[in-house]
């Protein structure tokens, strides 16, 4: 009974880390599809879609939009990494132009030379700006959240939190976005981890 309840009970900040493995997935996408049009292997300009979808409903509407509501506030309230909040929220507006971008690109659904430079240029700027900005969240943003808030308040917003995505996406919408990677990750044959493992 008690391990069951520490099974489900995973702190949201834990919840916005497992979010960035979900971005990070995508990124790896993203550097994959630069990889096959500078190499000028085709590509379905559909699995890029998805991918771009991903960031758009589930990181940018929903993950970024928590850190912006909810997360950063805390920081500006405490004065606390104040440089790099405004830099995070810069971030994040620029990411969402970059994705609108990439999203009118394949809603045309035309990949012709001039379009796969302009989703080569996009999705390598997205990509250069994300890694960083993931990693000082992680490091720098998360492990502090706990501090500001008593355990009764922190354990609210988390709930509070997974309402939210349960809304945005149902009960089910984690486990169907990690099934859709699974799925582009093999169509772009990268789905085979033992393949990043460097041969002697
Ligand atoms: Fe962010
Ligand atoms: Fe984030």
């Amino acid at each position: 009974m008690h391990n069951n309840k520490l099974k489900y009970d995973v702190p949201f900040t834990e919840d916005f880390m497992r979010e960035h493995g979900i971005l990070n997935r995508v990124l790896l996408i993203y550097d994959n599809i630069v990889d096959k049009i500078h190499h000028h292997v085709d590509f379905n300009v559909e699995t890029l879609e998805k991918a771009v979808d991903i960031i758009r409903l589930f990181i940018e509407g929903h993950h970024e939009r928590l850190e912006e509501d909810y997360i950063f506030p805390l920081f500006e309230k405490h004065k606390k990494h104040l440089d790099l909040i405004q830099v995070l929220k810069e971030q994040h507006i620029k990411g969402r132009e970059i994705t609108a971008h990439l999203k009118a690109i394949c809603v045309q659904g035309i990949v012709d030379n001039k379009h796969k430079f302009l989703i080569q240029h996009y999705v390598t700027e997205f990509v250069t700006m994300y890694r960083p900005h993931e990693a000082h969240e992680d490091t720098q943003i998360f492990p502090l959240v706990r501090s500001f808030m008593t355990e009764e308040e922190f354990k609210k917003l988390g709930d509070l939190f997974e309402e939210f995505e349960h809304q945005l996406f149902g009960p089910h919408g984690f486990v169907h976005m990690l099934k859709n990677l699974d799925d582009m990750e093999k169509e772009l044959e990268i789905d085979d981890l033992h393949q990043f493992t460097p041969v002697d």
